[in-house]
């Protein structure tokens, strides 16, 4: 990836725990001295995100934009793309950001812009994942690094993590075990890019 600076912006709407093991991965793998890569700043549509306040105490530029406050979806997301482009990114890391996003933006960000999602794509795309995973009687389940396009939780598959289900699993159980590998798959898949 060309440049000196490699701005990295992560946008979450929960607990923020991939972007945490983003950020712990690129202290403890020296992105900085590596790649000349840093999370610049954590972005979230929800102000009471738990990730927000984590971000913050790590001295990590953190910003709230409701997007309850927004007319449209159009409005939300040029805010938002105005809140980004102030940080230059080379990368923009989707980690749990509940968002569809409009095509304008997903063309603006086009070739920087990656998302986790918590589903061996291209099955099962949009929500509830493990209970549909559970439903289906899928021996397996895991969790997919992807680049982002237009079309929803599609797009070059970057990495992807298999965990099995087990008898009893409910979508709690499943998910908690899936996370701990997106924890892994995130951070490597983000470095293979930077390295590239
Ligand atoms: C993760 O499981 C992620 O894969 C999922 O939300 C969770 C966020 O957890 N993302 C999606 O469902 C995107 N459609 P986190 O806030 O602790 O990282």
């Amino acid at each position: 990836m060309a440049g000196v600076n490699k701005n990295i912006v992560i946008l979450i709407s929960g607990s923020g725990s991939n972007m945490a093991a983003i950020v712990e991965t690129s202290v403890t793998q020296r992105w900085q001295d590596r790649f000349g890569a840093r999370v610049v700043a954590v972005i979230s549509n929800k102000a009471g995100a738990q990730g927000l306040a984590w971000a913050g105490e790590q001295g990590i530029a953190t910003r709230a934009l409701d997007h309850t406050r927004f007319g449209s979806r159009e409005a939300f997301d040029a805010a938002l793309m105005a809140e980004i482009d102030r940080h230059e990114p080379a990368l923009v890391v989707l980690a749990g950001f509940m968002r569809i996003l409009t095509p304008g933006f997903v063309q603006h960000y086009e070739g920087r812009l990656v998302n986790i999602h918590p589903s061996l794509l291209p099955a099962f795309t949009g929500l509830k994942t493990h209970q549909r995973a559970i439903d289906m009687g899928c021996r397996v389940a895991g969790a997919t690094v992807h680049r982002v396009t237009s079309e929803l939780d599609h797009g070059e598959i970057l990495d992807q993590a298999v965990v099995p289900v087990v008898p009893g699993d409910t979508a709690e159980t499943l998910a908690a075990r899936v996370l701990t590998q997106e924890h892994l798959i995130y951070p490597r898949a983000l470095e293979r890019l930077l390295a590239a």
